[in-house]
């Protein structure tokens, strides 16, 4: 391994890494990722295990202390979070100076970033308690402040959290509820919302999660971060994908068309790409795409839904890994391709695909911006970068030019 920092300080040099494919920008404990052999770790557990037998706050205090809770540890967490599900009333104003067709990917950018404005005694980043509450608070108003942009966006009344319910079961009640009738909730869709959450709780320096870490870095208070991580999320290289699966595979719109969409694909002259293929880190399953796809035939089969979608997407999948042009560059779905199906079974408009993304990340968002403050060597970033502008010249007067 090479020591950039030594390297520099004896040469001058510094490496030049467009989109950062072999440059580490920090150490971290949380998680471990082999894209070779399809590994996802946190803290030292497989995702598959996690999926299976943990709920997502488990998750949550795995990645923030470093090891799954006991039972009286899990009881206190669960009661902290839930402590702070309500948001200020005064916020619902804010929601109001919003378009009603405003996306609500933009409305959460907004409404995060406007957090240290309400909860000003969270932002010293260097006190520890008031760390640990603006990470509480972040966690636990994200699902309300999501199901609020939805709210808003349809013209329904907002739905205040239900402390009785687990985290994935109140943000379906604050989605799907309306006054007139609560919402019905099916143990396999909470458990299906519950892996959602899980699949997407942390995955090392992605796009968001290093924008974060960057923001921090300057000593910005964690509202201000998160947002800033939300605004890198919403691309559709990152976390927009899962929304442009499912508007990918409307457009195909039947098995036939698809080979003519595969050739696209293929076509370096054409922009399009096979939305959900392709991974910078995995060369191999996304092992979320694995634990995914499951969910979406225990979903697709207790909702009794017969999706031409699913169906679509199977053959869409099958076709692509046999394609020697996708078996070549190693190009296999991942987690986005699956969970956008999922997601429209459970009844969240597209609009709210990557909301729900950037409502699980928030944990790992959290658990990388604590890890990085609370570390004693840790700087501000400030990559380098290859001028190629002119060589410095003559000033010219307005009167010359
Ligand atoms: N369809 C067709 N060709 C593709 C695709 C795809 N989905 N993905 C990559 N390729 C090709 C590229 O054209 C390139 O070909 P070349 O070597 O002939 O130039 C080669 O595979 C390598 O691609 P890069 O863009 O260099 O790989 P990179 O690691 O930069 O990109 C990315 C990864 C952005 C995810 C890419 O695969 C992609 O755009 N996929 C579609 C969008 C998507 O599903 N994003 C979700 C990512 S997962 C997440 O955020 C949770």
């Amino acid at each position: 391994v090479i020591d950039v920092r030594k390297l520099y300080a004896e040469t001058g040099h510094f490496t030049y890494d467009p989109g950062f494919t072999s440059t580490g920008s920090c150490e971290s404990a949380l998680t471990f990722i082999d894209g070779d052999e399809g590994i996802l770790l946190h803290r030292g557990y497989s995702i598959e295990d996690l999926a299976e037998n943990s709920d997502f706050l488990d998750v949550a205090y795995l990645l923030l202390y470093g090891d799954l809770p006991n039972k009286d540890q899990k009881k206190k967490f669960d009661r902290d979070v839930t402590y702070h599900t309500m948001v200020h009333e005064q916020l619902s104003n804010f929601y109001r100076g919003f378009r009603r067709d405003a996306h609500p990917m933009a409305v959460l950018c907004g409404v995060i970033g406007a957090l240290s404005a309400f909860y000003h005694d969270s932002t010293d980043i260097h006190d520890e308690r008031q760390r640990m509450v603006a990470s509480f608070r972040l966690i636990a108003k994200m699902p309300t402040i999501a199901a609020m942009a939805y709210k808003y966006s349809v013209g329904q009344p907002f739905n205040y959290p239900r402390n009785d319910l687990t985290y994935a079961e109140n943000f379906l009640h604050m989605m799907f509820a309306v006054p007139a009738e609560p919402y019905k909730m099916s143990p396999t869709i909470a458990r299906a919302m519950d892996r959602i959450l899980i699949l997407h709780a942390d995955h090392e320096q992605n796009a968001s999660t290093s924008t974060v870490r960057l923001s921090g870095s300057s000593g910005a208070n964690p509202f201000a971060c998160i947002a800033a991580g939300i605004a890198s999320l919403w691309g559709p290289a990152h976390g927009g994908a899962n929304e442009a699966v499912l508007n990918m595979l409307q457009e195909i719109g039947h098995k036939d068309n698809i080979n003519e969409y595969i050739k696209k694909a293929k076509d370096k002259d054409d922009p399009f790409r096979l939305m959900g293929f392709g991974h910078r880190v995995y060369k191999n399953y996304d092992p979320r795409a694995k634990v995914m796809q499951k969910s979406c035939h225990e979903v697709l089969a207790e909702l009794d839904l017969d999706d031409p979608l699913l169906e679509l997407a199977m053959a869409l999948e099958k076709i692509a890994l046999e394609d020697d042009y996708f078996v070549e560059k190693k190009l296999f779905p991942n987690v986005d391709f699956y969970s956008g199906i999922v997601l429209k079974a459970l009844g969240f408009p597209t609009s709210m695909f990557t909301v729900l993304f950037a409502v699980a990340r928030t944990v790992g968002w959290v658990a990388q911006w604590k890890e990085m403050i609370e570390d004693p060597s840790q700087k501000i970033g400030r990559p380098r970068q290859l001028y190629t502008g002119p060589a410095q010249r003559a000033y010219v007067p307005l009167g010359d030019r």
